[in-house]
């Protein structure tokens, strides 16, 4: 990319839309935070966890995924690991960024709800006062669970909403895809709807197209997290485009992952030029090797996009985010400053 574009793209404010906090755990936080609490991690070293990170699909990340978000026990744990994730956001030109948290594998480990939401604010206040950051939460159900599960989730939810409203706006759907279709969880979507929810769902990563129509229609998302399955269904690509659902798209994530085996090979671009609303997000970080900055850079080179892309894939993330109308027209304005300048 010529030097003066990858200046412009790195420099710009962004929204990310698509991580998971508990994906931003760096190992050395896993190991430091193992050893405060005594936890065995089934991988001796630092350097035998990071020797694990060779995925060959999405299990075999969730499975060391879920290794080390056990070591996530109290308050100050979910502060510090969504303090570093700010910060680092931040020296990427983030000022936006709405975080996915799996409360399901912290419950059945006795860490309450309240545990984790007073951890995780207390980070996002200070991010505020201290880089002008602002984030949300997105709380998600594990799909490889029940709805039993799910909805016995969303009830130690709901009452911490009268505290939390203004942080926790939207439920989201992930884990295994396979498998597990978006119609298992119709009826606690309906409830978190019900509560003034906001809703999005992992869908079309591994899963089939089928499993988007099923997101939109059944849990009545309003953006689709990856989606980059949608290209087999020219009617969805259509629907997608014309109904401006965003795509939240991870590009570095689905080449770890073996979506797609090469990110020339990728369908991001295809989606874009259909009117699709793509946008660019690091998912898990600190396992698929760089966080927003470079999963824009990585997608840039590969498929060759130009400066008028680039700054609609980075006004898309403005336009789908849970904000109110003020802050999105002074975040779009600072956006459109800085591409047009
Ligand atoms: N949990 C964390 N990252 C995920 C992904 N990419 N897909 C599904 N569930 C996830
Ligand atoms: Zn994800």
């Amino acid at each position: 990319m010529e030097a003066a574009l990858l200046d412009k793209l790195i420099r710009s404010p962004k929204a990310e839309l698509h991580m998971h906090i508990e994906g931003s755990l760096e190992p050395e936080l896993i190991f430091q935070l193992a050893q405060k609490h005594g936890v065995t991690l089934p991988y001796p070293t630092i350097d035998a966890l990071r020797a694990a990170y060779a995925f060959t699909d999405l299990q075999s990340f969730l499975d060391v995924y879920y290794a080390g978000a056990g070591v996530l026990l109290d308050a100050d744990d979910f502060k510090a690991m969504t303090a570093a994730y700010l910060a680092r956001a931040h020296a990427d030109n983030v000022i936006h960024t709405e975080l996915f948290f799996d409360p399901q594998t912290h419950l059945e480990r006795g860490v309450s709800m309240a545990t984790m939401l007073e951890g995780m604010e207390a980070a996002m206040v200070d991010a505020e006062r201290d880089h002008g950051i602002s984030s949300r939460l997105i709380l998600c159900f594990l799909r490889h669970l029940s709805e039993e599960s799910a909805l016995e989730t969303l009830a130690q939810a709901l009452p911490l909403l009268d505290t939390y409203r203004h942080r926790l706006v939207g439920v989201g759907l992930d884990s295994s895809e396979r498998g597990n279709p978006p119609s298992k969880f119709e009826r606690v979507f309906a409830a978190a709807r019900e509560a003034g929810l906001r809703a999005v769902a992992h869908a079309g990563e591994e899963g089939p197209a089928d499993y988007i129509w099923q997101a939109l229609q059944l849990l009545q998302v309003e953006r689709i997290d990856h989606g980059v399955r949608a290209v087999e269904d020219a009617a969805l690509v259509q629907h997608l485009a014309d109904t401006r659902v965003a795509l939240t798209v991870c590009p570095l994530s689905n080449l770890k992952l073996c979506v797609f085996d090469d990110l020339e090979k990728h369908t991001l671009k295809t989606l874009l030029d259909a009117g699709v609303a793509v946008t660019v997000n690091s998912d898990d970080p600190a396992y698929f090797g760089g966080y927003v900055n470079a999963n824009y850079i990585a997608i840039a080179e590969a498929l060759q996009l130009n400066e008028a892309e680039l700054h609609r894939i980075v006004a898309n993330a403005f336009d789908a985010a849970f904000i109110d109308d003020d802050a999105r027209r002074t975040m779009r304005a600072a956006v459109d400053r800085h591409w047009l300048q």
